[in-house]
């Protein structure tokens, strides 16, 4: 090949600049058409050839000639030449085969990606919600680090007082210089959001209140420091003890089958009175008597109760700061019921789960089989 050796008449930066421009030109062009290794090569030898590569005759054409205060810029403009050959034929683009032309290998597994399905623990926290909203409740959430004052003050719950102890409180750290009312801690349950919405807005209210609570709970079959809990609350003028067992029974039986009863045994909550304990006849047994029901026929699975008049007042005393005349919440005038349920076991119930950690796992076998 009969390489022509283009011309440099001045050393000036302005004339290298444009020389090496030219230059540069080239090697893109020339680089853009490799799409063959023989073009690859051929591409090398004609630059970089040791010989005759371009490179060598055009360095030593420019720089015999070349004033000594020329040849450092010179090298520095010649190595960039270079460095820019040398990455056409490195650079994969310039030497790949585009991928219409490899052709497909028909023959291949396919990629399958498996679809992604509601954690189990989420689709009954959903399936819980769905009840409640076909009876004409609305959601509501809140914060999950909460004051002393909404998880327990307002709830009827004394500072020191020993219902306290039922729920084994996480505190957070340094709180002490704070005012009791406002240190904080990790929900126990989600009952504060109750205080939250009554303060937030007027009766009537039916709300459904889903979440995550933290307990100083060992883990164990049963138990987790974090679980998940369904509230509800109902406040309207004429509430009575037997919407919320009508309620309730209705929402067992949307959960469980027609076939659950359900019976209310008195029990203790703070912020309700009178509070129940409900149970539902043993799905397994069908009320028989079996191992899963400890040979009772029954399943305990919520507290519920009227809303104490104590909590109304909690609620009125933080309303009226805003409004002094504020008799929304008056006791005599209006009534409550409120319930709440761990989400764990009544999946645990709903899938014969007998270990609460399979919920936390991440393990691919146990979630697989929800899907
Ligand atoms: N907050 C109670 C608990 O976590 C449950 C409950 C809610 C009871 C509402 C009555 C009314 O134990």
């Amino acid at each position: 090949m009969n390489e022509v050796i283009p011309e440099l008449l001045t050393y000036d930066e302005a004339a290298l600049d444009r020389s090496f421009a030219t230059l540069a030109d080239e090697v893109r062009s020339e680089a853009s058409a490799l799409t063959t290794p023989e073009a690859q090569e051929n591409f090398r030898l004609h630059w970089l050839g040791r010989k005759q590569g371009r490179l060598k005759l055009i360095s030593e054409a420019w720089l015999k000639s070349a004033p000594a205060e020329a040849r450092k810029p010179l090298g520095i403009r010649f190595n960039q030449l270079k460095q820019q050959i040398e990455s056409a034929l490195e650079s994969p683009s310039a030497t790949a085969k585009k991928p219409a032309e490899q052709g497909i290998d028909i023959t291949l597994p396919g990629a399958v990606r498996a679809p992604g399905i509601p954690h189990p623990l989420l689709k009954t926290m959903h399936e819980i919600v769905s009840v409640f909203h076909h009876l004409g409740y609305s959601t509501n959430l809140g914060p999950q680090v909460e004051s002393d004052f909404y998880n327990f003050e307002a709830l009827n719950f004394p500072p020191n007082h020993p219902a306290r102890d039922t729920q084994d409180t996480l505190q957070i750290a340094a709180q002490h210089t704070r005012p009791g009312r406002d240190r904080l801690l990790m929900r126990t349950h989600t009952s504060p959001v109750q205080i939250r919405t009554m303060v937030a807005q007027a009766p009537p209210i039916r709300i459904v209140i889903p979440g995550k609570v933290h307990r100083n709970d060992a883990a164990d079959a049963t138990h987790s420091p974090i679980f998940h809990q369904v509230e509800g609350l109902c406040v309207d003028t004429n509430i009575t003890f037997s919407d919320l067992k009508g309620t309730l029974d209705h929402a067992m039986k949307a959960l469980f089958g027609s076939a659950v009863k359900t019976r209310f045994f008195p029990s203790f909550f703070p912020f309700t009175e009178p509070s129940a304990d409900v149970q539902i006849s043993c799905i397994f047994c069908g009320g028989k008597g079996c191992r899963k029901c400890k040979h009772s026929g029954w399943i305990e699975l919520l507290g519920c109760g009227m809303v104490d008049p104590a909590v109304f007042a909690s609620v009125t005393a933080e309303r009226r700061k805003t409004n002094p005349a504020d008799d929304a919440y008056n006791p005599e005038k209006i009534t409550g019921f409120a319930f709440g349920m761990g989400v764990e076991r009544i999946a645990m119930i709903q899938h014969g789960i007998s270990d609460i950690g399979h919920f936390y796992s991440g393990d691919m076998r146990f979630l697989e089989q929800f899907a």
